[in-house]
């Protein structure tokens, strides 16, 4: 338990830290032509395996809470177009690579990747692994709305090579489901993971959210019981991300509806509460696993790592992404596509990447992503001698944090309590040297 006190100081607008630097502190001025640079900069390794990354903007429905970048479309020419624009874009990328690079991870996220049909999956399939090749022991996850899938996509998926599921499900009272704007029974759910373990997904991975209008502390914990009872391997439970100045369709929600920070808390610690007990660990932030999958596992060693996909036990080289709003991330340089659709078509249709912003990273920068992840991932970090030295201030500034029992430091070494690891950006936030920059802020949702 946090006194409150504690909590009102803790809860300030922070990054996710799913990159570092932080999206805000990109430039505009990185544009394609960076971009084939850092492609073929990467391309110089092509022994290293590659992650991909697709994303699929389309929905059918727009939740309000929803915080990603989506098209609501019931036209099937759009999606027709759309990927026509994804395959000039995967030739483009495929071509300043150079070789054909094996691929040891493919995520598809959206949106809602299971808006194509069976014909649009095959042919998705087509473009990506001509120019790449699937590694036989590769990661493939996607992301699904179990209102939108059906079996028979399901069946063609895990054919092609899909390993790991991820369902959106968020809360299952129907009161909360109405407050937002999405309605999905827990037969729905259940029947989707029954028809994806079914066809041989040995991994299904549950979303949930805390902070959502309505949420009381009896819905949650009924909620939370029902999703034990359908026996995910994964589970995530993020924290509702609102951002209504970014995100115009969260301004249709009723604010009053919104839990206090103090009744947030409570919900994640009911959430907290009863995943342990039923035998999950929790996995750095927002996350949690079954003692014996393999992120536990990695979890328990220290040796997990973090990108715009979520936790994963395989920090790859470079992972490269398609699509709107896709992030590339090559270690030494992050890159971002446009958002929009038509304007992401116009520039792959001119033969060019859809680039809108980027950074290359400092070595400095490297050095404290390294140790962001570390702390976001593993709840520890050990600086050797020469870093406690680089990172002095650093190390002194988070004195209070270890006075208010969120972590203890020995030389270079940083531990998280288990309070502190629910924390962990407000930690991370001491090694962020853009902090302060203006405007760094704005756009970030807050830590409780
Ligand atoms: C692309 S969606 C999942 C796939 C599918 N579209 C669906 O909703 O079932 C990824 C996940 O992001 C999470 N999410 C979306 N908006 C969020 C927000 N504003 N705050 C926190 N989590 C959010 C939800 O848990 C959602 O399941
Ligand atoms: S939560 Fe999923 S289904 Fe709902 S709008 Fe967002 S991406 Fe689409």
């Amino acid at each position: 338990m946090i006194s409150a006190e504690l909590l009102r100081r803790l809860d300030v607008p922070a990054p996710r830290y799913t990159s570092y630097p932080t999206v805000p502190e990109w430039s505009d001025t990185f544009d394609a032509a960076d971009h084939a640079r850092a492609l073929a900069r990467a391309s110089l390794t092509p022994e290293q395996p590659l992650s991909l990354y697709v994303h699929i903007p389309f929905c059918k429905e727009l939740c309000t809470y929803c915080g990603c970048n989506v098209v609501v479309t019931r036209d099937q020419a759009r999606v027709e177009r759309y990927l026509d624009a994804l395959e000039r874009e995967i030739a483009i990328a495929a071509a300043a690579l150079g070789a054909r690079h094996r691929v040891s991870r493919l995520h598809l996220g959206g949106g809602t990747p299971t808006f194509l049909d069976e014909r649009q999956l095959m042919r998705l399939w087509r473009m990506l692994f001509g120019p790449f090749v699937l590694a036989r022991d590769a990661e493939v996850a996607l992301e699904i709305d179990p209102a939108v899938t059906r079996p028979e996509q399901l069946e063609l998926l895990a054919a092609l090579g899909c390993n790991r599921i991820s369902m959106g499900v968020q809360d299952l009272d129907p009161d909360v489901q109405r407050a937002v704007n999405r309605i999905q029974t827990v037969e729905e759910t259940a029947r989707a993971i029954a028809h994806a373990r079914q066809v041989g997904f040995g991994s299904v991975n549950l979303d949930l959210i805390y902070g959502l209008p309505r949420q009381t502390p009896a819905s949650f914990a009924r909620t939370m019981s029902q999703v034990v009872e359908l026996r995910p391997d994964r589970v995530a439970v993020f924290s509702f991300a609102y951002v209504p100045a970014a995100r115009p369709n969260q301004r249709r929600l009723q604010v009053a509806d919104l839990p206090s920070s103090d009744a947030k808390q409570r919900l994640q610690e009911i959430a907290d509460e009863q995943l342990r007990a039923a035998g999950f660990r929790a996995i750095g932030i927002d996350h949690y696993a079954r003692e014996e999958d393999e992120l536990a596992r990695a979890a328990k060693a220290g040796t997990l790592w973090r990108d715009f996909q979520g936790y994963t036990t395989r920090r790859s080289n470079a992972t490269v992404a398609f699509g709107v709003s896709g992030i590339s991330d090559f270690g030494f340089a992050y890159a971002q596509n446009d958002h929009a659709l038509g304007r992401h078509a116009e520039a792959v249709n001119a033969g060019r990447l859809a680039t809108v912003r980027g950074k290359w990273l400092s070595e400095d920068d490297r050095r404290r992503r390294d140790i962001i992840t570390d702390l976001m991932c593993n709840g520890r970090v050990d600086l050797g001698t020469e870093g406690a030295v680089y990172f002095a201030d650093e190390l002194e500034s988070l004195a209070h944090f270890q006075a208010d029992g969120l972590l203890t430091v020995d030389g270079g070494h940083v531990v998280l309590t288990p309070i502190g690891q629910r924390f962990a950006r407000n930690v991370a936030m001491v090694f962020d040297a853009y902090v302060r920059s203006p405007g760094a802020a704005r756009s970030f949702s807050r830590t409780v």
